[in-house]
């Protein structure tokens, strides 16, 4: 059985260490795995008074969250939290009230620093958000990146084995965690 996991890079960074962190996760993920990136950057700052007639790029993530069957974040950690634009994805689809897109959504969090914390501290805040949207997310294994970018190849593979082996193990836990969800509460 294959599943529809979509994915956000927490930075707009063209030259983003987590949306190199990403390629290399796609890459070790089982093959029952199918990523599309949902991108967040053309979102306009979350107003209330918008609900009403939600904008199109509000309109856009929530009907990408709804065709996926998975969410997974890779985010950098600002000011020992999640930068603002995913916040702002994520406060766009919660709303409006009694219309969460995140209701049940199997989910996973991690993200790539050049310092040796490694966005610990961002994906216990993003954790934090995530469990009041409701997401089912993977509480094991927890993975803190230092990025290195000597270790990171071009097509998506890594030269350093125990990142290799991270990485995998992390993607086939989320795999699996995506199967334990779906089989209780099945998801189109
Ligand atoms: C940072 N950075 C950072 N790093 C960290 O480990 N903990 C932190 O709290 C912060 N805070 C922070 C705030 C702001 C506003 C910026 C711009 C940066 C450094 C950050 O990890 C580094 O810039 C990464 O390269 C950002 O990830 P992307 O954009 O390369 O994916």
């Amino acid at each position: 059985m294959s599943y529809k996991v979509g994915y956000f890079i927490g930075s707009l960074s063209s030259q983003s260490i987590n949306r190199t962190l990403s390629t290399a996760l796609i890459h070790y993920a089982p093959d029952a795995l199918e990523f599309t990136e949902i991108t967040t950057g053309d979102l306009p700052l979350y107003n209330r008074d918008l609900e009403g007639d939600l904008p199109a790029p509000a309109r856009a993530l929530k009907e990408a969250i709804a065709a996926s069957q998975a969410v997974l974040f890779v985010t950098p950690e600002y000011n020992r939290s999640i930068p603002g634009t995913l916040k702002n994805a994520i406060d766009w689809a919660s709303r409006p009230y009694g219309q969460n897109s995140f209701d049940h959504v199997p989910a996973a969090v991690i993200g790539a620093s050049p310092g040796g914390i490694g966005t610990a501290v961002a994906q216990q805040s993003l954790r934090s958000v995530l469990s009041f949207c409701n997401a089912r997310q993977m509480t094991a294994p927890e993975a803190y990146i230092q990025f290195k970018p000597d270790a990171y190849n071009e097509d998506g593979s890594v030269s350093d084995p125990d990142l290799e082996k991270i990485l995998t193990t992390f993607m086939q836990e989320f795999h699996d965690h995506i199967e334990r969800v779906l089989t209780v509460l099945p998801r189109h």
